[in-house]
């Protein structure tokens, strides 16, 4: 039986079966994942000619391609032959791409280029009516998008608001463009929207993430202080975006004050960097290392979350995986990558102090509701103190649930239009 969808999401709680329901995960791919924007790549992991990764949208495998004359191309992995995936390394760089069970090869925009043994094929088969299936694609400040439908809004229209917040995040590089240095995945045992929920919580982060701020004590004071700190807030960008602002005076990477304690901290590298830079290059490239001063949620799977990127796909309606993408200077000063990978790994790597925490109350929060899923999900924390901004967007304290609330009014808005 279809649930009723409009009934599942109110404006201040959800229903528990979103975590749990088998079919509802079913319709969210179909609903959400095939028919909207889904981030696919940054453009530095595919920057030459040649160059490819492979990636998921919703559940289907698609490859992220640079071709011969510099096209991006976002190809479903799957050949038009039999079925088969073409290609099941992560990044690589070639000519193409040859199907491993009656090799049909392929070229980097998907054209079929050769079938081996034609002869069978004569007057059945013309290469050009079979490439592999292209996705619509689009970029914005290097981040790559795919969709599968063709007719989708243009991706500038989609991302709205969130664009003025993508442009901020990628100042972080200090007059260097923003690269891929590596990246780390993981899975946890929950519904990927306790994922998408999670970027835009600051409430959980003085609790969830003590042992963290125990760990730096410099930052310990000032992450505290997030619970108080009126500068602190979330704006709800629409289309089921919204930023979280956790450090107002490194929002804006235009604006140079603020930074005091952050040339205190990384003073070894400042000194470093002194030897052949002039003072306000440093200064720059040292408040860089901090990231943003602020979380992006773009619906529905990736986040820019301070200096990385998180990405979800989603595997059953029980089981996600998280992609943590780090970030690097192009062309930066290598003590300033490393430093940067360094700061990533403590709270993001697989033995931080940060995600794992992060993942064990997500596994938590799944197995609660497994438990008790015709109890509904609160979403209503700081529901009275919001109010639009100058933009007229919904804007209240960082550590309320105004992210969520716009992320599940996009979830109820794409899944009803489908009815
Ligand atoms: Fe790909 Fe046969 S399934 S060539
Ligand atoms: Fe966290």
């Amino acid at each position: 039986m279809t649930p009723d969808m409009a009934s599942l999401v109110e404006s201040d709680r959800v229903a528990g079966s979103l975590y749990t329901d088998p079919a509802l995960f079913e319709q969210e791919m179909d609903r959400i994942f095939h028919r909207t924007w889904v981030w696919v790549a940054h453009e530095s992991e595919i920057a030459k000619a040649g160059d490819f990764k492979t990636a998921w949208v919703g559940r289907r495998p698609v490859i992220v391609t640079r071709d011969r004359r510099g096209g991006i191309n976002v190809l479903l992995n799957r050949c038009r032959h039999r079925g088969a995936s073409v290609c099941e390394t992560p990044k690589g760089n070639g000519n193409g791409f040859t199907c491993p069970y009656h090799a049909w090869s392929y070229a980097l925009d998907g054209t079929l280029r050769g079938i081996p043994y034609p002869e069978g094929y004569e007057d059945v088969v013309e290469k050009k009516d079979l490439p592999l299936l292209k996705l619509r694609a689009g970029t914005y400040a290097g981040m790559i998008f795919a969709s599968f439908d063709p007719d989708i809004e243009p991706l500038e229209d989609f991302l709205g608001g969130a664009r003025l917040w993508i442009d901020r995040f990628m100042k972080q590089g200090a007059g260097y463009p923003i690269k891929v240095q590596g990246e780390h995945r993981f899975r946890f045992n929950g519904n990927w929207k306790i994922q998408l929920e999670n970027t835009t919580d600051w409430y959980h982060f003085p609790i969830v993430h003590r042992s963290w701020m125990s760990s730096v004590d410099a930052e310990t004071a000032s992450m505290l202080s997030i619970m108080t700190d009126e500068t602190a807030v979330t704006h709800a960008l629409g289309n089921g975006h919204s930023v979280s602002i956790s450090v107002a005076e490194h929002a804006d990477l235009d604006v140079d004050d603020g930074t005091e304690k952050l040339q205190d901290r990384f003073g070894h590298i400042a000194e470093e960097l002194s030897k052949d830079m002039p003072p306000e290059k440093v200064r720059r490239i040292v408040r860089s290392l901090h990231g943003a001063g602020f979380n992006l949620n773009l619906f529905p799977n990736v986040a820019m979350s301070m200096a990385f990127f998180r990405v979800l796909r989603p595997l059953s309606v029980g089981e996600t995986e998280i992609r943590h993408v780090a970030l690097g200077l192009d062309g930066g000063p290598e003590i300033v990558n490393r430093e940067r990978l360094r700061i990533h790994e403590h709270f993001q790597g697989p033995f931080g102090f940060g995600s794992p925490d992060d993942a064990e109350a997500w596994n938590r929060v799944q197995r609660g509701v497994a438990g008790g899923a015709e109890m509904p999900i609160l979403v209503n924390r700081g529901l009275g103190r919001e109010k639009p901004n100058d933009l007229g967007q919904a804007t209240s304290h960082a550590t309320d649930e105004t992210g969520m609330r716009e992320a599940y009014a996009m979830w109820k808005r794409m899944m009803t239009d489908a009815e």
